[in-house]
């Protein structure tokens, strides 16, 4: 039914059991499982804070563009570790840019034909059952998009 899953992770907890989802569909489906994460602009950290003190601890000379490429990266890694736990071998990928259009290319390009993402995400305005990034990626990816709550 699904050969191709993308799971677009922000660190939240949405997004968190969003990685539970696609890693169960993954290994049910025998479906290959990206995980990806898109660092939305230079000065914008869309990483959470704990990891974004991490990674200014182990870097501290590092540049502010290297610290949030490290933090991401962990995010990434950290995902990777838990779909391995679970016996499913997951791809990551890091990109730079708005992330709902990239997340829609790479549905596009790469042949994506389920999209598992968290209905929410560390975006803190309440009260909304989708945050941007899943609202515009439900609208533009041509594949099917599971929300997760
Ligand atoms: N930068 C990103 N890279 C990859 N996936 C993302 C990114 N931002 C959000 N997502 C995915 O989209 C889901 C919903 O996040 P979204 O950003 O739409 O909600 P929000 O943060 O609550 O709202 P908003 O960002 O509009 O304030 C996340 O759980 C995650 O799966
Ligand atoms: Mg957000």
């Amino acid at each position: 039914m699904f050969t191709r899953i993308l799971a677009p992770i922000d660190g939240s907890a949405p997004a968190g059991r969003a990685i539970q989802v696609a890693c169960d569909l993954a290994g049910r489906y025998g479906a290959s499982l990206t995980f990806l994460h898109v660092v939305a602009d230079p000065g914008s950290l869309s990483i959470p804070p704990q990891l974004e003190a991490y990674a200014r601890i182990e870097h501290v000379r590092a540049s502010e563009h290297e610290i949030i490429e490290e933090a991401a990266r962990g995010l990434l890694a950290s995902a990777e570790a838990e779909a391995m736990r679970k016996g499913v071998k997951a791809a990551t990928l890091l990109e730079f840019g708005d992330p709902a259009s990239i997340i829609s290319d790479h549905v596009r390009k790469d042949g994506v034909d389920l999209l598992v993402m968290g209905r929410r995400g560390l975006g803190r305005v309440g009260g909304l059952l989708l945050g941007s990034v899943s609202s515009k990626v439900t609208q533009l990816a041509d594949c099917t998009c599971v929300t997760v709550k």
